[in-house]
């Protein structure tokens, strides 16, 4: 390996949102903190050679997507997920993907309609819905021998008048599904049918950990792409999050133009500027490191299922196709949820995020981030082995 991932760093100077407000937060001083979704290895060095040298110059004014960002991205789209000809102007700034389908359910629909997602699935989409005042409909996911999938038949029948559009997570956090290309297909064409909007959160497209390939929901047929507002950012692939910036790739001008007027009249006119280097950067020059990336955290993984079949077999660990958030059901450990989460921050000491935050069918697990070095994903084991024999 070119780039090191093992390397532990101190992370509590930083007012990192993971590692420094355990105490306030969980009430435990020292738990494992392996709940958000951001990384403990250091961004590429390109990366940060390249914020270090824009850094060096002393004005930090209004700042425009410069061109070399948006071929960045266009590059990357076309490179790694086959999307060819996306167009410079269906590309649109905005400070996160959170805020992204925020603003997509305020430009697409009124307070009172419907928006719909599928659970279990990333606790801010459902936030969004209910905050903006719509209506939320549930989706859940289903699982087929042990494999989750989606339920066309009843978001069909569930899709009526009111209900302007469905938010996608493709790779889906928490199951860590990959969606295959038919099964994107199939739930096109009931969005097709009942003409509702996609709002396809793409945010762990790069983060592909098994066989199945990311398929970008907009380039299934050329109805999906006149439907779809693809959300994406650098942030997860790359460690970035502290950065607030991603982007909406909407082909469609009357979505675009809907999407633009929420962010206009949200004052969101420029560009961050380190969110702006830091993207060029790593999509000219992050690929080597990304690819060493996956097979770390494929390394991760595998260590993490290795160690849970020998020494804690009672708990099971979904397959993990994309993400780096292993999906674990702690049923065996006969509890309920709140004794769960109590049980994993006060015996075994670490901090997870509990399934029941995801939505209906989160009952039991637990979401637990892997992408820290093996030193500490070790520790974190130990740890819980250790409080599940005491039990
Ligand atoms: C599916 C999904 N969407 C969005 C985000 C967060 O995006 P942002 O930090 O750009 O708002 C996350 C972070 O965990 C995520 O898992």
């Amino acid at each position: 390996m070119v780039y090191d991932f093992d390397t532990v760093f101190d992370r509590l100077p930083t007012s990192s949102s993971k590692w420094s407000y355990r105490k306030q937060r969980t009430g435990v001083e020292d738990v494992i903190p392996m709940w958000v979704a951001d990384m403990d290895f250091a961004s590429p060095p390109e990366v940060t050679e390249a914020i270090t040298a824009r850094a060096a110059h002393p004005i930090y004014g209004y700042t425009v997507s410069s061109d070399k960002y948006y071929e960045g991205l266009i590059n990357w789209m076309k490179r790694r997920h086959g999307w060819s000809g996306i167009q410079r102007d269906g590309i649109l700034y905005s400070p996160g993907v959170v805020a992204g389908f925020n603003f997509a359910i305020q430009a697409y629909s009124q307070p009172g309609d419907k928006v719909v997602i599928q659970p279990p699935v990333y606790y801010p989409m459902k936030n969004a819905i209910l905050n903006n005042g719509r209506q939320l409909v549930d989706n859940p996911l289903n699982l087929v021998k042990d494999n989750y999938v989606m339920d066309y038949e009843d978001l069909e029948e569930k899709i009526d008048g009111r209900t302007k559009m469905i938010i996608l997570c493709s790779p889906h956090n928490p199951v860590g599904r990959v969606w295959k290309r038919n099964e994107l297909e199939q739930l096109v064409e009931v969005c097709e049918k009942k003409d509702i909007v996609i709002v396809s959160d793409e945010i762990h497209f790069d983060l592909i950990l098994g066989k199945i390939k990311h398929t970008c929901t907009a380039t299934l047929s050329e109805d999906a792409m006149q439907r779809t507002v693809t959300l994406v950012a650098p942030s997860k692939t790359f460690n970035l999050a502290g950065l607030s910036n991603s982007s909406a790739i909407i082909p469609n001008k009357k979505l675009r133009d809907a999407f633009q007027n929420v962010t206009q009249n949200h004052g969101i006119h420029n560009s961050n500027i380190f969110g702006m280097v830091a993207q060029e950067a790593a999509y000219a020059k992050g690929e080597a490191w990304l690819e060493e990336l996956l097979t770390y955290l494929r390394g991760n993984l595998k260590f993490m299922e290795d160690f849970i079949k020998e020494k804690i077999p009672g708990l099971k660990v979904y397959p993990l196709e994309g993400t780096y958030l292993a999906w674990v059901d702690c049923t065996s450990l006969g509890m309920d949820d709140a004794a769960l989460k109590e049980f994993m921050l006060k015996k075994a000491k670490l901090w997870f995020d509990e399934g029941t935050m995801f939505g209906s069918g989160g009952s039991m697990f637990m979401r637990i981030n892997i992408a820290c070095p093996r030193s500490i994903l070790k520790q974190a084991l130990e740890r819980l082995e250790k409080a599940v024999k005491e039990l």
